[in-house]
């Protein structure tokens, strides 16, 4: 059983902060879930979304996260799930991972780290592979759609970027 992890990381490049679980299906529904789809997480923290994907029932679902704390917490719930053997986890940094067999790609980071990714994501992704954002831009890149949604605290913000579009 795992408490509490830290929200630290040393060699993670943002700390963890989990997606609200009410935004869940508005991320399903604006990177417009198939079947046939691949959905990448970076930086998949305690794998909330990614386990969404899977229900979702998505062809293939990864979960990259460089905190083995989390990966662990991540597959706990996949087990508690029943998602085990749909979800494939990966205890590394994103930046390591290759994204090309991706077709939806979300990631809750800093927009620093997005403009990191930027050339990884240009050189990787296939025309098509939607990319959503949660509060942080990538920047650069032209988004297709904006979403606010209003919570208790705060605006949450939602950016859909479509590769081959976005980055023209
Ligand atoms: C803001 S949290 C988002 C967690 C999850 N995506 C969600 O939305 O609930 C960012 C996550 O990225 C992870 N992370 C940061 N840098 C990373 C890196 N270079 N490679 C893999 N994971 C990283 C952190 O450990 C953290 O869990």
């Amino acid at each position: 059983m795992l408490g509490l992890v830290s929200t630290y990381y040393e060699g993670a490049r943002v700390p963890w902060v989990p997606t609200r679980e009410e935004l869940l299906d508005i991320i399903m529904k604006l990177a417009n879930l198939k079947p046939t789809d691949a959905f990448y997480d970076l930086g998949c923290g305690d794998g909330r979304v990614v386990l969404k994907a899977a229900k979702e029932g998505v062809k293939k679902a990864v979960c990259i996260e460089i905190n083995p704390m989390l990966i662990e917490k991540a597959k706990e719930s996949a087990k508690v799930e029943n998602l085990l053997n749909k979800i494939e986890f990966i205890n590394e940094d994103f930046f390591k991972v290759s994204l090309s067999d991706a077709t939806v790609i979300y990631m809750y980071l800093l927009t620093s780290v997005n403009r990191a990714l930027r050339p990884k994501l240009e050189s990787e992704l296939k025309e098509g592979t939607r990319v959503v954002t949660l509060d942080f831009e990538i920047p650069g890149w032209k988004p297709v759609q904006i979403i606010e949604i209003a919570l208790p605290m705060r605006t949450a913000r939602l950016y859909l970027y479509v590769k081959g579009v976005s980055d023209k």
